[in-house]
C-alpha cells in the first residue's frame, strides 16, 4: 500500500525535474538559440510597438504584451513630452495629441512584469529619440519603473554574450537609442548607430524597399555592425497639391510575406549577413513570425492558443471593422507652403478619416 502513495510523489518529482531541464534548455523559445550569440539571431521588431488600436496613428493590431507572447522580441519606442505636461515622458506617435500610450515608465513596468513571468526571454528596446531627449531623462524613466534589474550593460571590449549567458545573468533587456546617447554616464543605453545601422524607412510601395545603409549616413561599410531591416509601408494620400503619407494596413499581408522574403534575400546578399532586426507594422498580418523562425533555423510553431489580452490600450481594431486606418503621417513641407487652403483640406480629410472609424 505504501508504494502506491510514493508513486504519485515520485512521478511529480520526475516531471518537475524534466520540466526544469526542458526549461533550462530553452532560450527565446528554442534550445537551438541558447548557444548563439545575441548578434547571431534575427529578432522580429514592431515599429511603434505601443501604437495600437482604433487610432489614426496605430501601427499594430495587438498590444505589447500580446506581441511578446506571440514572439516579438524587439520594441521600437518614441519618447514624447505631452504638450500639457512638458516634464513627463510618454510613448506617443509623432505627437501625443495624435496617439498617447501613456507614461513610458508604466509601459516599462508592464514589460518588467512580463519578464518576471518569462525568465528565459531576451528582448531589445530601441528608442527613436524624435525630440532628442537627453539620455539622463530617458534613464530616469527606466529608474522610475521596475525594469532596471533586467537591463543589460555591454562591455565593448568583449564579444556579445550568448542568449544563455544573458539569461543566466538575469540581464535580458538590451537598449539602444538613436540620438543623444551618453554612454559615459549611462552605459546601458547604447548609441544605436555605433553598433546597429538601418535600411531606409520611408517606403511607399513593395518595390521601394532598399538594402542600403540609411542611418547613420556616415557609415560606409556594414562590417562590424548589426542591422535593422525596415519593412513597413506608407501609402500616399493626395489632396490637391499636398501629399500625405499614411501606412498601408490593407497591404500588410503582402508586405509581411513575399515582399519581406525578397528584401531579406537581397539584404543578406548585399550586406553579407542576415538582418538582426526586422521591423514591421501589423506583424500578425502575413508570415513575419514564420520567416524569422526560418532565418533562425528553428521550427516555427504557430501559437494558436495565445489569448489576446487587451491591456490598458484602446480596443483592437480589426481589418474587417476598419478597412483603412492610416498611421504615421509624413507631410511634404514644401508642398504645404503652397497654401493654407490645401492645408485646411488636408486637416479636414485627416479629421474625417479619424472619425470615420
Ligand atoms: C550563427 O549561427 C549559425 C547557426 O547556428 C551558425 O551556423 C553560424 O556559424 C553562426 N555564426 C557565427 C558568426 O557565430
Ligand atoms: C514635395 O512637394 C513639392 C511641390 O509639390 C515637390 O516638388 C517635391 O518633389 C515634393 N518632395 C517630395 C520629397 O515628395
Amino acid at each position: 500500500m505504501k508504494y502506491f502513495n510514493v508513486i504519485p510523489a515520485l512521478l511529480t518529482l520526475v516531471l518537475s525535474i524534466l520540466s526544469l531541464v526542458k526549461c533550462q534548455n530553452v532560450c527565446n523559445g528554442y534550445s537551438g538559440l541558447c548557444d548563439r550569440s545575441y548578434t547571431n539571431i534575427t529578432y522580429l521588431v514592431t515599429h511603434d510597438s505601443y501604437a495600437v488600436g482604433r487610432n489614426i496613428a496605430a501601427t499594430q493590431n495587438f498590444p505589447i504584451i500580446d506581441q511578446l507572447n506571440q514572439g516579438v522580441r524587439g520594441l521600437k519606442f518614441s519618447a514624447v513630452a505631452p504638450i500639457l505636461d512638458r516634464a513627463a515622458v510618454h510613448l506617443c506617435h509623432t505627437s501625443c495629441s495624435i496617439l498617447d500610450a501613456g507614461p513610458a515608465s508604466g509601459v516599462l513596468d508592464t514589460i518588467a512584469e512580463w519578464l518576471d513571468e518569462h525568465p528565459r526571454e531576451v528582448i531589445t528596446i530601441m528608442w527613436n529619440n524624435l525630440y532628442n531627449m537627453k539620455a539622463g531623462r530617458l534613464a530616469n524613466v527606466y529608474s522610475a519603473s521596475k525594469i532596471m534589474p533586467y537591463i543589460y550593460t555591454h562591455d565593448s571590449s568583449k564579444p556579445w554574450p550568448t542568449l544563455n549567458e544573458m539569461i543566466d545573468s538575469g540581464k535580458r533587456v538590451v537598449n539602444f537609442v538613436d540620438s543623444q546617447a551618453d554612454e559615459k554616464n549611462i552605459p546601458w543605453l547604447m548609441d544605436q548607430f555605433q553598433l546597429v545601422f538601418e535600411t531606409p524607412y520611408e517606403n511607399t510601395d513593395q518595390n521601394s524597399f532598399k538594402c542600403t545603409i540609411d542611418r547613420p549616413s556616415t557609415l560606409k561599410s556594414p562590417d562590424g555592425h548589426m542591422y535593422v531591416m525596415n519593412h513597413f509601408l506608407y501609402g500616399t494620400l493626395k489632396l490637391g497639391n499636398i501629399e500625405a503619407q499614411v501606412p498601408q494596413r490593407d497591404s500588410a499581408t503582402v508586405t509581411n510575406s513575399k515582399s519581406l522574403r525578397e528584401q531579406i534575400a537581397e539584404c543578406t546578399r548585399t550586406f553579407g549577413k542576415k538582418p538582426n532586426f526586422i521591423e514591421v507594422d501589423f506583424y500578425d498580418d502575413g508570415d513575419a513570425m514564420e520567416i524569422v523562425s526560418e532565418l533562425n533555423e528553428v521550427p516555427w510553431v504557430k501559437l494558436a492558443g495565445v489569448i489576446e489580452t487587451p491591456i490598458s490600450t484602446p480596443p483592437v481594431a480589426t481589418k474587417a471593422q476598419f478597412p483603412w486606418i492610416p498611421t504615421h503621417i509624413v507631410i511634404n513641407n514644401s508642398a504645404l507652403k503652397e497654401g493654407i487652403q490645401t492645408l485646411k483640406i488636408l486637416y479636414l480629410s485627416l479629421v474625417i478619416a479619424a472619425f470615420n472609424f
